[in-house]
């Protein structure tokens, strides 16, 4: 069973705020997204790269990548669409059809440790169809609904039973094109699009199984974030 790993760095990163996308930011000196495809060359259980680029940024990126020895599996770059959602669509139908196994992971979480990649990858392999990595939930979770002039609470969560989810998520392709393809005639009526591919599997009513995830798989979404990263880094 072989595995393909499609890398989302399409987003623009505007809660960071930069003058470039998210992907090319440097963490340490080196872009996001050259963090993240190093992990899943490391990790040893990845086959071959698929990645999301942004707008005019395919060649940036295909240089970075091919260019740098330790990206030691084969990388095909391609053109993100609008969402997070329509740049995995573009990505899967970019990886054609000889790898059994397919990982989606963000450039936004740049230093995914390689044990996290292979407890994804294995647990698929060992016959659950998706796997997402969780971690328990420190904060107790409120759901709310609008209100006049604060918002309403309407439940409180058993905590014990939440999960913050990560990426690598992992999928047989199979169901990950059939869950994609199913959102797709979805989308327009539906209110709220998924915000993971797992939602997508979720809405087929196929199961999800989750293995431990990782904080060092955090994901950066602001300059925050990027701080933190950076001592991560430094350890
Ligand atoms: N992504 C993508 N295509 C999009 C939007 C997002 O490939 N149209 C990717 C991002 O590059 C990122 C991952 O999906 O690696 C998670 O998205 P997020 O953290 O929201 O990143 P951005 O969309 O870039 O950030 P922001 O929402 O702040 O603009
Ligand atoms: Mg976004």
């Amino acid at each position: 069973m072989t595995t393909l790993a499609i890398l989302t760095a399409a987003g623009s990163g505007a809660r960071l705020g930069r003058d470039l996308p998210k992907a090319l930011v440097g963490l340490g000196g080196i872009p996001l997204v050259l963090h993240a495809a190093r992990r899943l060359a490391g990790s040893g259980v990845v086959d071959a790269l698929v990645v999301t680029a942004p707008g005019g940024m395919r060649d940036v990126i295909t240089h970075l990548l091919t260019a740098d020895a330790s990206v030691t599996i084969p990388v095909t770059v391609v053109d993100g669409g609008p969402t997070r959602q329509a740049s995995v669509a573009a990505g899967l139908a970019a990886a054609g059809t000889s790898h059994e196994v397919v990982l989606v992971h963000d450039a936004a979480r740049p230093l995914v440790p390689a044990d996290l990649i292979r407890r994804v990858v294995g647990a698929v392999r060992a016959g659950h169809d998706a796997v997402v990595p969780g971690l328990p939930v420190t904060d107790t979770v409120k759901q709310v609904a609008p209100g006049e002039d604060a918002e309403l609470v309407v439940g409180t969560p058993d905590r014990a039973r939440l999960r913050a989810v990560q990426t690598p998520q992992g999928f047989t392709r199979e169901l990950l094109e059939r869950a994609h393809k199913a959102g797709q005639d979805r989308s327009g009526s539906e209110a709220v699009a998924a915000t993971d591919d797992a939602g997508l599997v979720e809405a087929l009513g196929e199961p999800v199984h989750i293995v431990r995830g990782d904080p060092a798989a955090a994901k950066i979404t602001t300059e925050r974030d990027l701080r933190i990263a950076a001592l991560e880094l430094e350890d």
